[in-house]
């Protein structure tokens, strides 16, 4: 177990005209390896910060991040981001975009086609391999993403809203992928989401946000991502504890937006 861990990080945002923005304060949380982790928050309350300062974008204003125990001081092939879209080279085949990184570290031809071969196959995207980007739909890209992202064998997998830009049908078929992908290949994974029912999914252990300034609000330890391995994903939204949650989560949430619009005057 080589667990991933932030020890009272606080992040501030210097800002020329006013005071600073105080983004994180005071996060402490210890993710072990294997874990699927889901983060929600409302807008503006840190979520791609702290991944950017998981990712070593960032360097936080306090406190100290660790991997196995080792500080993270930048980014490192140790952890693998996916974005909401546009980080991929449309121009390029999907076989270049997913072994972009492994050719840049001048991995021989071979070894480079067995590993994108197993991954394209993995994401569903067997008989894509010499398509351009550019011509695929959001979801195939977003596979792509995936495919890439775990191509440089990363023991902790970053995502930001990783299924946001998509359709509500091809959305839970990803659902599906990345539980899947989650299971196969063992890794940490840390997803950050604005949907209730997307964190509530693909969160083993899920981290509610609250904002200014940014903290941990809740937690919540949930069967379900366990469970949506095997089973139909409808099948798991429609258990009365997936809706109790998804009711409860939804309240808080709801409760945090409210009191943002009173303190800036926003009518209620
Ligand atoms: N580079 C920066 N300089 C100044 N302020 C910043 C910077 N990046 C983020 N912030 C501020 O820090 C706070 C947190 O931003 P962040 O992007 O992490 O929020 P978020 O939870 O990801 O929001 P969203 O759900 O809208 O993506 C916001 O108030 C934002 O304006
Ligand atoms: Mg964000």
């Amino acid at each position: 177990m080589t667990p991933l861990t932030l020890d009272a990080v606080s992040m501030e945002f210097a800002n020329p005209k006013e005071s600073a923005t105080q983004a994180l304060s005071d996060i402490s949380l210890s993710i072990p390896e294997g874990e699927l982790v889901s983060i929600l928050g409302p807008s503006g309350c840190g979520k791609t910060t702290l991944l950017n300062i998981l990712a070593g974008f960032l360097r936080p204003t306090g406190g100290a991040v660790t991997l196995g125990g080792q500080p993270i001081r930048g980014p490192g092939p140790d952890r693998g981001m996916v974005f909401q879209q546009g980080a991929l080279f449309e121009w390029m085949s999907v076989r270049k975009n997913v072994d972009f990184g492994p050719r840049m570290r001048a991995i021989g031809r071979s070894d480079r086609n067995r590993v994108t071969d197993r991954l394209l196959e993995q994401t569903g995207l067997q008989g894509f391999a010499e398509k351009p980007v550019y011509a695929l739909s959001g979801g195939m890209q977003q596979r792509v993403a995936l495919a890439r992202c775990l191509a440089g064998d990363p023991q902790v997998v970053l995502m930001d809203e990783p299924l946001g830009a998509l359709d509500a049908l091809t959305r839970e078929k990803m659902q599906g992928l990345v539980l899947k992908l989650w299971k196969e290949t063992g890794k940490t994974v840390i997803l950050i989401t604005h949907s209730v029912e997307e964190a509530l999914l693909l969160g083993e252990r899920l981290i509610v946000m609250a904002p200014r300034p940014g903290r941990l609000y809740r937690e919540y330890r949930l069967p379900f991502a366990e469970a949506g391995v095997d089973a139909d994903l409808r099948a798991i939204k429609a258990r009365p504890d997936f809706a109790a949650h998804r009711d409860e989560i939804l309240s808080l949430i709801w409760g945090m937006e409210e009191e943002i619009m009173g303190r800036s005057g926003v009518a209620a």
